[in-house]
């Protein structure tokens, strides 16, 4: 063992031992982050690459000036790990990577601070990073002495992760670091990133000014949905100066559309989430700049009042969050995590707005201003979401009714993919819904389907008057020929009416996509072998053929249950849902089940369900990795749909690698 490691292991052995004084007890500087951070941060976009270098701070620091970010309130250009060599000086402090960053730290610091900006670095309380290919020197054991060198370069935050921890306490080692940086006389910013394993939210109030909630995010539509909805359950722990953090921006890297981005957008900022870009700014799209740059949607995260929104309704994946404002107003998200469209609504009740007889609703994404009688509708694309700020006006008769417009598909079950079969009539319903107190007039609707398809509206489509607080609606057949092609296919919807404000008829669109599924499958299957309609799975991929292994596809290995091997079946980790085209063909599902033989121990706890469309066929009840492998025989005659689902036994997901051996479908 070479001294530098001797003296490593000897400082864990120590703190992991109690002997190191414990931190003393004042609290981080209150007065900062009194609104949530702001900023960018490199990880998201580059890891590790080459890309991370001085030239990419300073391209993000000018594009901040240039594209109006900083006016729009963008602060902290900050880097995360791989900024630093694998080793210590002989001083005993961290060096900048000399390719990366060939004039210093400092130098960078300075650069971003002569823009008016402040920057910001990264370590780990750990012996080292995080970074997989052994990460350069952590901090703990070295708070002093890091702090000091940070505030030496001007270092205006730091993010301090939790790799390499040795198993010291949590709460010590942040602790430690907060005073040390308290000990500088420097004004940083302390960002933990113990992505919520000792729930923070519990004890850091006074530690630092912001704690991950999650673990990493990534740029998927998925990973980002289960973080939003795990940290929309800690609203009550934020305020200034001490927000939950679930993690940075994925806004502008690619792997979501804009539609996504701007719910991704809107929810971290009605959450009171830090706002840290995560995309390369010299490469993104002007709609990328759109998004990170709506000040109206800004100025909701930004609130004085500095409360998180909550969730006051969530029916079936349509979210209502609510945040007050420090003005009096509320801001409303409505949110859908489905893949099919929706119609959201919200009262101003509910919204917690006292009697009025108008409000004023702004549309922060439309950014039009409308009045309501008091309820608030929107209709939603998939993954969608509209945000408004609701103020009380006694004015509301100088702005148009505020009226929603979408249309919708007939679902086997609520948060259905919407599929359209060959040769089977679907059922649409269009709506159009005038929430203020004046009529709009002349209302028609309308219905695109895909060419060769056929449309008819079986009730009026056309309204002469539609009067305030009503909905009018119209219920549409279309007809899907027998040799559609599969593949996926816009269904549109196209409204007019005329508003008293308004000289021009005023006029809406919607879009949404529906599926047409390939054959469905004969005979027996294994169902690994067939193509699945859509899957969602806890941690990675749904594995055909192997087991899970946590992130890419194929790290598994074979699916093994109590010793038994197999060589076909769906390896899982709850939550999963997998789901395949039936087309009404076949009969039964059958497979053998249980947690796989690499994560038996106490926390691996599932249960199984089978699904035929809206009806469940079977359920395991709980399985745990004590248990034998178990026979699962599914009934699922009829079914457009079949439904594969894991859910997690009620103590967490952590270990909830659950196998499904031997998985076949008989049609
Ligand atoms: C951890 C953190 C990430 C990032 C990486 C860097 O995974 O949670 O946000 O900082 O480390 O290695």
């Amino acid at each position: 063992m070479d001294l530098r490691r001797w003296r490593t292991a000897a400082v864990a052995t120590l703190i992991a031992a109690g002997t190191l004084v414990t931190p003393q007890a004042h609290a981080q500087k209150p007065d900062l982050a009194l609104t949530p951070p702001m900023g960018f941060n490199n990880w998201n976009s580059t890891h590790c690459r080459n890309d991370f270098n001085e030239d990419m701070v300073k391209g993000i620091a000018d594009i901040f000036v240039t594209k109006g970010l900083k006016d729009a309130g963008y602060e902290y250009v900050n880097i995360d790990d791989c900024w630093a060599l694998p080793e210590r000086d002989v001083n005993g402090d961290l060096v900048p990577h000399p390719t990366r960053f060939p004039h210093g730290i400092k130098a960078v610091a300075d650069y971003v601070h002569s823009k008016g900006l402040k920057f910001g670095i990264y370590t780990s309380a750990g012996t080292k990073t995080c970074e997989n290919n052994g990460g350069f020197p952590g901090g703990l054991g070295h708070e002093e002495q890091d702090a000091k060198l940070f505030a030496s370069w001007g270092v205006d935050y730091l993010k301090y992760d939790n790799c390499n921890n040795q198993g010291v306490d949590a709460k010590y080692r942040y602790t430690k670091m907060r005073d040390a940086l308290n000990a500088t006389g420097r004004e940083i910013v302390f960002s933990l990133c113990e992505w919520g394993e000792n729930k923070p939210w519990e004890w850091a109030k006074d530690v630092g000014h912001l704690w991950r909630t999650t673990g990493d995010i990534t740029d998927s539509w998925s990973s980002m949905l289960s973080i939003a909805k795990r940290n929309m359950e800690l609203a009550d722990f934020a305020g200034p100066g001490h927000w939950n953090d679930p993690d940075m921006l994925e806004v502008g890297n690619g792997g979501m559309t804009d539609v996504e981005y701007r719910s991704h957008f809107s929810l971290w900022s009605i959450m009171a989430a830090p706002l840290l870009i995560g995309a390369d700014l010299r490469k993104v799209t002007p709609e990328t700049f759109e998004i990170l740059e709506n000040r109206e949607v800004i100025a909701v995260n930004q609130d004085e009042l500095g409360l998180q929104g909550k969730v006051i309704r969530n029916e079936g994946g349509t979210h209502v969050l609510v945040k007050p404002l420090s003005n009096g107003d509320r801001a409303v998200l409505l949110f859908n995590e489905n893949d099919s469209a929706t119609t959201a609504s919200v009262t101003a009740q509910e919204l917690g707005l006292t009697t009025a007889t108008g409000y004023k609703i702004r549309d922060l994404w439309a950014r039009t201003t409308t009045h309501t009688a008091g309820s608030i509708s929107a209709a939603l694309p998939p993954h969608g979401s509209a945000m408004y700020r609701v103020s009380k006006a006694n004015d509301w008769y100088r702005y148009p009714p505020a009226v929603a417009a979408g249309a919708s598909g007939e679902l086997l079950y609520p948060g259905a993919l919407p599929i359209a079969q060959p040769g089977k009539p679907l059922t649409y319903t269009t709506s159009v819904t005038n929430s203020g107190r004046l009529p709009v007039s002349l209302v028609q609707a309308s219905l695109t389907v895909p060419a060769g398809w056929t449309v008819k509206a079986t009730t009026p489509s056309f309204a002469a008057v539609l009067a305030g607080q009503k909905t009018f609606t119209t219920t549409w057949q279309v007809n899907v020929p027998a040799g559609a092609a599969p593949g996926k296919f816009p269904v549109g919807a196209h409204f007019t009416f005329h508003s008293p404000h308004e000289n021009n008829p005023v006029t809406r669109q919607s879009s949404a996509e529906v599926l047409v599924p390939g054959a469905a499958p004969k005979g027996e299957n294994f169902v690994s072998d067939l193509k699945w309609l859509r899957s969602t799975n806890g941690w990675g991929p749904v594995e055909v053929d192997a087991t899970n292994g946590e992130t890419a596809a194929g790290d598994g290995g074979p699916i093994t249950i109590r010793g038994e091997v197999f060589a076909k079946g769906l390896g899982t980790h709850a939550p999963a849902h997998v789901e395949y085209y039936a087309g009404n063909a076949c009969s039964k599902v059958t497979a053998t089940i249980g947690i796989d033989d690499r994560k038996v121990n106490a926390q691996s706890l599932v249960s199984y369900q089978v699904w035929a469309d809206a009806t469940k066929v079977y359920d395991s009840g709980p399985v745990s990795g004590a248990d034998a492998a178990k026979s699962l025989e599914a009934t699922v005659s009829g079914a457009t749909v079949v439904r594969l689902v894991v859910l997690d036994g009620g103590n967490g997901n952590t270990n909830d690698h659950a196998d499904w051996g031997d998985l076949k479908i008989t049609c």
